[in-house]
């Protein structure tokens, strides 16, 4: 039974992962800080089905300040998804919290992985938001990256130092760069998240700019089956490189406001707010090369994961 570590398995999309890990019958080794970026008992929420699960173990804790080497003993594949994710935050004097867990937690980790004796597969959590504005789409992987804020800087240098474990230490590092994940336990910072809790509570949402950004939405299981595939492919097609994980359409944010108004029954009000710095104005994954190197193939309909997030913040703040 393979045994996987999962950083950040408190978080969004690391709970969801650890959980299907564990139905695969797999040993899940969880580590999370539960920081206070968000509400730390939405982390606790996100967790305590796992908690129960006897082939789950949990280390509260800074990935910084682990003892590495006898963790990985036994570990054939280490998941990193912990990271300070959001864009607008990183700028100001939050930055330090981006370049402690997104540039010096994965040094400390990958550090790690040079001696690490059964370790198969490192797959890290990147981000579309590594090429900013990107000036063909839809975006393949060969794009250079030009980001557009602090955060993406930061998820690039991490991605980069990956690479260099990779060449240099045959670290077996692969990157996936999601674009924009939704579903449930969506953090609360994120737009969909926000548009469904205003729409319970009768509130208008905040729209940035002229809603006619557009985006690429993957939905959380996709993203899920991403890195399990980009585990699992032979090495030879998945070891040093990098994946971009989209949803499969491209999407304008404003229409996707409207479909969210099917799904609540009830019209939403919205207020234009200024642009946001740092957020790139359209995104959009070519995902052929995940494909066919990978056998990726996104199976969730917009329509359908909007509903499952709705039913889930109808649950979370009934
Ligand atoms: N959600 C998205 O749309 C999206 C898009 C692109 C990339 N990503 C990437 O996916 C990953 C997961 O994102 P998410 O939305 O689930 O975020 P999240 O904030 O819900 O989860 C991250 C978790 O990591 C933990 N963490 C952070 N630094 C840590 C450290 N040093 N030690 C231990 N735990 C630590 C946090 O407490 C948190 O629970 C991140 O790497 C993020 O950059 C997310």
């Amino acid at each position: 039974m393979p045994t996987s570590v999962v950083t950040g398995a408190a978080g969004f999309i690391g709970s969801h992962l650890a959980e299907t890990l564990l139905q695969r019958g797999e040993q899940v080794i969880g580590i999370d800080q539960f920081n206070d970026y968000y509400d730390p008992s939405l982390k606790r929420k996100n967790v305590a089905a796992l908690q129960q699960h006897p082939n789950f173990r949990l280390i509260e804790g800074d990935i910084q300040a682990q003892d590495w080497s006898s963790i990985l003993e036994s570990v054939d594949v280490i998941y990193h998804q912990a990271a300070q994710a959001g864009v607008r935050a990183s700028w100001g004097k939050g930055f330090h919290d981006y370049t402690e867990r997104n540039i010096s937690a994965t040094q400390i980790l990958l550090e790690a992985t040079k001696d690490a004796p059964k370790l198969r597969r490192f797959v890290h959590a990147s981000t579309s938001s590594i090429y900013g504005d990107a000036e063909t789409l839809p975006t393949t992987e060969t794009m250079c990256p030009k980001p557009v804020s602090p955060y993406g800087i930061t998820k690039l240098a991490a991605e980069q130092l990956g690479l260099l474990y990779q060449k240099n230490f045959g670290v077996p590092f692969v990157s996936l760069r999601y674009f924009t994940v939704y579903g449930p336990r969506q953090r609360p910072d994120m737009a969909f998240h926000k548009f469904f809790r205003a729409a319970m509570l009768d509130e208008a949402i905040a729209i940035y700019g002229d809603g006619q950004q557009t985006r690429d939405f993957t939905f959380v299981a996709d993203a899920v089956a991403a890195n399990l595939a980009a585990a699992e492919a032979p090495a030879g097609e998945a070891v040093g490189e990098i994946f971009n994980i989209g949803g499969g359409s491209r999407v304008v944010l404003a229409e996707v406001i409207d479909t969210m108004e099917r799904i609540v029954g009830k019209p939403i009000q919205r207020q234009h707010i200024g642009q946001a710095m740092g957020d790139a104005r359209h995104t959009a994954a070519d995902v052929s090369k995940a494909r066919s190197r990978l056998g990726y193939n996104p199976t969730v309909p917009l329509a359908e994961g909007l509903t499952q997030e709705w039913a889930w913040i109808q649950s979370l703040y009934s």
